[in-house]
Parts: C-alpha cells; structure tokens; sequence
C-alpha cells in the first residue's frame, strides 16, 4: 500500500535510501515544488535552484507554457511508436532542423541515447560513405570527456568511477587530451578514423572552457581529413552558455538565432533542456548525406518522437526565444562571473572561476579527494542556495536561465556570505 499522509524529508530520504539502489550520492534535500529559478523542500522552505537538474531546466521550473503544451497534448495522444505516422513528428522535425539549421533530425529521449545514435551514425556513414573498410572505423574521443553512462559511452570515459569493474569494454575507440590541437593533428593521420565527438565545454569535468581556436580549428582539421565533428551539447546547448549552442562561437546574432555557428558540427547531439526538463526528449541532427546512411530497421527507440515530446520540445524552445534566454544567459554570466571574481580575491578558499554564460564553476582551494566542496554546498543549502561538487574540489553554478539580474546578485550574496564564513 502507499501511504498518503505527507512525509518528512528524513523519513523520505530512509525511503530512497533502503528501496533505491545506491547509484547517486545526493545532497540531503528533500524536493517537492518548483517554480522558475526557485524550489521548496518537502518542509517547504525555498531554495534558488543553482544546478537546473545539470542544465535541463533552462526555462525555469515548471514553465507555464511548456506544462500547458504538455497537458493539452497529454489528453489527445502520448505514444503511437514509429509503426505508425502521428501528427505532431513531422511539424516538430520540421520546426527543429529549421530552428537549428540542419537537414535532418533522428529523435531520441535521453542524452546518452542521442550520444549512441550520433556514434553509431557516425560508424555507418564511414563504411558507406567514406569507405573504411567494415570494422575498423575509429572514433576519437577527448579525455575527461562526460557522455552519460552506456556501456559504448563509458567505453571513452577515463573516469574510474565510471568504467572500474564493467570491463570489457567497446573497441575502435581512441582517447586524446582535451584542448590539444597537436595530440589531433596526430590521431587524424588514421585514414580510418571516422569522426571526433567533443564537448564545446566539459561540464562534469568542472566545466573546463577550451582555447578559443580550439573549436574552430578542430572543424578545420577534421574537414580537411574527411572526417565527422560529433558536437555533444547536451549540457551546453540550448542557450545555457550565452549562445543558442556553444558551438555558436562569438556571432552576433542579436535575437533569433540564424544558425550562424562559427563551428556548426557535422553531427550535432541535443538533449536536456531542449525540452526545459519536463520530459526525457534528446535529438541528433546532421544533413542528409550523413543521416540517411541510417535505413530504415537499423536504429530506433519506441519512445523517440513520440507527440507529448514533440508538443513539449517545441514549446520549449520558442520559450527560449520569445524570452531571449541565451542574451540573458550572456549578460547575467557576466555578472556572475565578476562577483566571483572579487570573491576569489578576497578568499583563500575559492582559486578560480571559470565558465561562459551562465555555464560557471569555481575551484574550491583544497584537493580533490577532500569534503571542503560537499561541505560548502551543504552549508550553501542552509542558506538557501542548491549546488552540487563534481570532481572533488569543483562546485558547478548553473541556475536556470530565467533567472533575473536582482536574482543573481541575491545568488552572489548567499555564495559569498557562506564561502567567507565556512570554516575548515
Ligand atoms: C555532455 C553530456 N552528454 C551526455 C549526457 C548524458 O545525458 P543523459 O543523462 O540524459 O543520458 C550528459 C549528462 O550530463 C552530458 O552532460
């Protein structure tokens, strides 16, 4: 039987704690409401939400608009599978590759699905495209990289945590150094290798931010060897770094976007906030001459498109730009960033910032094994502000993007007050 009487968030933790599998270590937060930038615990005291469920609440907690697309489309259709045509697909695949300037879209639910179909596209248009002879395509993959957690993604991870004791692992894979234009001037010299997958940005790896030619030169040099640039944004998409995607680069597009990438990826992998984190929607998008190597019965997902995602997606994304989001994400990252910054100077315990838009991180002055970073974000909960550590001594800040400029500065406060009384 389930009880109904309302619970405490100890005795709900106990729950999650005793019938859960013990894949996650959370915060002690219980959640129970959202609204735009802020949640309440199941005691109801209220939070700024500082991690947006790792960048897929872009739009805000439970958005208005997108729970009103989702509970119209609700009551008229959820699922049909791919057996059958339904009519919300083909508007939505129409409004997605125009909103993102490519020819073609494959959908899919989760990042790490999008992930798997943009490698698996990326083999099949080696063999019959480029002409690798079948089973030696290679794919290139940058170290520290985060692409979720199947067993052909964890494959190029070299987080131990990720890949100790599920060996063996998946075969035609190389791993080079992120950010080392040398390392993939090398590796391209393969005539076997099929594509290179990269995050513009590292989110879980602490939100590392590349060169600024690094993503430029790496389209350049996989052009010239023939070879596919796999753009993973499922983190970075989606305005969170000041731009529709972060492989926008500096353009100038002042309001609707014009799909002027200045590094627009052969292959391009969207998830999370692409539906403002209401319902599991990931996509992949390519032109033709790479996505219809895929035929039909050799890839699918009976979720991927369904209507109740393709009337949530949709919505979502018009939010971001009837709201400007990425403009906004732009000019608060700033200010983030600045606040920061006179924090880092006046802290011992904080060494930097770094980030863009408001995609952010600082580096907690301790080593990476030890407690100070979770113990900063538990006293950042008590003050009211939700953050979590990755990598050990790195406390990612990615609020959602509605947030305002007053807002931020309430955020900068709380996140100043607690790094400057915390004690070791
Ligand atoms: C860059 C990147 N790729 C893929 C994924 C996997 O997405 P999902 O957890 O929806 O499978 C993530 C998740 O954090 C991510 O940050």
């Amino acid at each position: 039987m389930i009880e109904n009487r309302r619970m405490t968030s100890q005795e709900l933790m106990a729950l999650e704690d005793r019938y859960g599998a013990h894949n996650y270590h959370p915060l002690p937060v219980v959640l129970s409401k959202g609204k735009g930038v802020y949640v309440w615990d199941a005691e109801g005291k209220k939070y700024f939400d500082f991690l947006s469920a790792y960048s897929a609440v872009n739009q805000g907690h439970c958005h208005p608009r997108i729970i009103d697309a989702l509970t119209q489309q609700a009551q008229e259709l959820t699922l049909t599978s791919r057996a059958f045509y339904n009519d919300q697909l083909g508007v939505y695949e129409k409004f997605l590759t125009n909103y993102f300037g490519y020819e073609k879209v494959l959908p899919m639910n989760t990042g790490v699905e999008a992930v798997e179909t943009a490698l698996k596209l990326c083999r099949k248009w080696a063999y019959t495209k480029k002409g690798i002879p079948e089973n030696k395509a290679k794919i290139i993959f940058a170290s520290g990289n985060f692409h979720g957690r199947t067993m052909a993604v964890i494959s190029a991870s070299v987080d131990p945590d990720s890949t100790k004791g599920f060996g063996p692992y998946m075969p035609g894979y190389e791993i080079i150094p992120y950010n080392d234009l040398e390392a993939l001037k090398l590796s391209l010299e393969d005539p076997n290798v099929a594509g290179f997958i990269v995050e513009p940005i590292q989110g879980e790896a602490g939100v590392v931010v590349p060169d600024a030619n690094y993503l430029p030169e790496v389209k350049r040099m996989c052009k010239e060897k023939n070879v596919l640039f796999i753009a993973d944004e499922v983190q970075t998409g989606i305005a969170r770094t000041g731009r529709l995607l972060a492989t926008c680069g500096n353009c100038t597009c002042a309001g609707k976007c014009e799909n002027n990438y200045e590094t627009r990826a052969d292959i391009l992998v969207l998830g999370k906030a692409i539906s403002g984190g209401v319902f599991p929607v990931s996509a992949v998008l390519a032109d033709d001459d790479i996505m219809l190597c895929i035929k039909p019965g050799e890839h699918g997902s009976t979720f991927g498109g369904n209507p109740l995602a393709c009337a949530v997606a949709t919505t979502a994304l018009q939010v971001i730009d009837d709201e400007g989001l990425s403009q906004n994400a732009e000019k608060l990252g700033i200010v983030f960033r600045n606040r920061m910054q006179q924090l880092v100077d006046k802290s011992d315990l904080v060494n930097l910032v770094r980030g863009k838009g408001l995609l952010n991180a600082i580096v907690i002055n301790d080593t990476e094994d030890s407690k100070t970073a979770w113990n900063i974000c538990v006293n950042l909960k008590e003050n009211g502000l939700l953050a979590k550590p990755t990598h050990g001594n790195i406390i990612r800040f990615a609020p959602p993007l509605v947030m305002t400029e007053e807002e931020i500065h309430q955020c900068c406060d709380i996140i100043e007050k607690t790094i400057l009384e915390f004690q070791i």
